[in-house]
Parts: C-alpha cells; structure tokens; sequence
C-alpha cells in the first residue's frame, strides 16, 4: 500500500514511463482529450517524468490538430486494470511538425509506420470501407521514395502536463493523490 506522496508521484511517472517505454503496457495507449470535448485513443511514444512531457504522433491533417492550434488544453486518460491505477492528467499541447524531435521520431519509424501518412486525411468521407491508403500501397511495405510525400503529414504532439490524479483502488482503502509540479495533496477517492 503506498502510504506517501512522494511514493504516489514516483508510482504515477513510473507508470507513465513504462508507458511510453512498453508495448504491452496498459498505460501505452491512453485517451487524449481535447478542448472541443473530443477524446480518442493515441499511443504514447515517450514521457519524461522531469518536465512531466508527453510525446504522440499524429497526422497534421486531422481534426484534433486544428483544435489544439485553436485551445491547447489536453486532457490524457489512462487506466491498468491489473494495478487497479487510473491516471488522469491536465496539459498543454503543442504541435511540432520540425525540428529535433519531429526529425529523429520520423527517422525512428519503419516505413510500414511511415505508410500511415500516405493515407487520405483522418476524418476524409468515402463511399466504401476504406484504409485511406493508396491501391498501390494496401498489403505492402513502401519503399523510402514512395514515402516522399508522407513526412509533410507527420508531427509530434507534445503535451505538458499541468495536473496529475492518481487514483489507487485496493481493498484495504482507495487512495487518491492530485500532484502539481509545486503541489502534492492526499483527497477523498
Ligand atoms: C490503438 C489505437 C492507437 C491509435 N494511435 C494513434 C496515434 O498514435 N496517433 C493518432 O493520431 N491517432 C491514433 N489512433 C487513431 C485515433 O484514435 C483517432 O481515430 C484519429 O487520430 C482521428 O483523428 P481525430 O481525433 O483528430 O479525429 C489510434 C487508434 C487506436 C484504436
């Protein structure tokens, strides 16, 4: 049972970090929020527990993009059912489409990942089931020169968290921590 908010804090961006850093993490695809009310699932690509910072992926073309240009509030949801942890965060988001970190997380990314930005703009309407996916490249691994015209599509959304409320269900007594980066408080679950 953790019994100090030093050991709430360091469970909340241990989990985080396991997060970003595990696939098979509960924690490695939370629910981002945005301030039009929209929520959706995004995988977590990196946190980093000292500037409590975030990093997804996302294609400059969908919705959310528009939004969080307009109103950077974000919301991030996660929840592990086997540790009974909900993590629910407050931050700012930014979009980062070059630069450092933009640049390394494209190069990291195989060309299947890659393909994604090939794809017609999230939300585009289409009379059939559809991958948004050009014909030629559905079922394949495209190769660097057909992935010209993805990059342009690509950007990193960078959160900053504001806000954590770390929720612990456990028999023996829930317990409930709200951190700020000056502030930590114990309240009712
Ligand atoms: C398991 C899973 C992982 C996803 N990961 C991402 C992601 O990393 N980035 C992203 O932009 N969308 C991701 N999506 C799609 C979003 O949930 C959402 O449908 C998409 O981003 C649409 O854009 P919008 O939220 O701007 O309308 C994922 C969906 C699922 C089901």
């Amino acid at each position: 049972m953790i019994q100090t908010l030093e050991a709430a804090r360091a469970d909340a961006l241990e989990r985080l970090a396991e997060g970003a850093a595990n696939r098979r993490s509960a924690m490695h695809v939370p629910a981002v929020g945005t301030a039009d009310g929209d929520m959706r699932i995004m995988v977590l690509r990196a946190f980093d527990p000292a500037e409590w910072s975030m990093r997804f992926h996302t294609d400059v073309r969908s919705p959310k993009v528009a939004v969080i240009a307009a109103d950077p509030a974000i919301h991030v949801l996660a929840y592990d059912a086997e540790a009974k942890v909900q993590i629910r965060m407050r931050g700012r988001g930014e979009i980062v489409r070059n630069g450092p970190v933009a640049e390394s997380a494209w190069n990291a990314a195989d060309n299947y990942a890659r393909r994604c930005y090939l794809a017609d703009a999230p939300g585009s309407p289409s009379d059939v089931p559809t991958s948004g996916l050009p014909e030629w490249a559905e079922g394949m691994k495209p190769s660097d020169d057909a992935l010209a015209g993805a990059r342009q599509n690509f950007a990193i959304l960078r959160v900053v968290l504001e806000r954590i409320d770390w929720f612990m269900l456990a028999h023996e007594g829930h317990r409930r921590a709200v951190f700020t980066r000056e502030i930590a408080n114990w309240i009712a679950p």
